[in-house]
């Protein structure tokens, strides 16, 4: 479950990446993937909190959410902007995007350890599935954003440039919808 501690980082982290969001260019990729980060977050913080108050229902319908938000942001990175970014650099099995596609990994791990929130019917396995990972998963994706957001896709509009970038948002988008 998550602490008061917890919560205050992630909201502090859904305003720094609102912040980062606003001051990049308005359909860049930084703008675009970090404002992402924050809807997935919030679906997240809200399935806590319907767990907390033993609220099924949500639970059951904030996680399903949250699991497929965050498998389709998966999606669009490994299969769009990686390759992407990978073509202008000619690194793929080493560099930035390699690392991120190991985390990703983790985090692919991570909601499949979660895939029993959408139909769970008493707490206890609902808690088991969130506190049995191996690394918490409001900071497994607060460190994974974190470094994207700081560092992945800020390179990633400055290699591309804005056109292409813009290109890259409504390709993202496409597969979103
Ligand atoms: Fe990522
Ligand atoms: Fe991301």
């Amino acid at each position: 479950m998550s602490t008061p501690t917890e919560e205050s980082n992630s909201a502090a982290q859904a305003a720094s990446a609102a912040q980062a969001a606003s001051g990049a260019q308005t359909g860049s990729i930084t703008a675009e993937l970090s404002a992402d980060h924050v809807r997935i977050n919030k679906l997240w913080e809200d399935t806590l909190a319907a767990l907390a108050r033993e609220d099924f229902a949500a639970v059951h319908s904030r996680s399903k959410e949250f699991i497929a938000a965050a498998r389709r942001h998966l999606e669009a990175e490994n299969d769009l902007l990686f390759p992407a970014i990978e073509a202008k650099t000619g690194l793929t099995d080493s560099g930035p995007t390699w690392a991120m596609r190991q985390e990703h990994h983790e985090i692919e791990r991570m909601l499949k350890g979660l895939d029993a929130l959408p139909t769970v019917q008493e707490r206890w396995t609902a808690i088991q599935a969130v506190e049995g990972q191996p690394i918490d998963p409001s900071a497994l994706l607060r460190s994974h954003q974190g470094k994207e957001e700081a560092v992945l896709y800020p390179m990633a509009d400055r290699l591309l440039g804005a056109d292409a970038a813009r290109d890259l948002v409504a390709r993202i988008r496409s597969i979103r919808n």
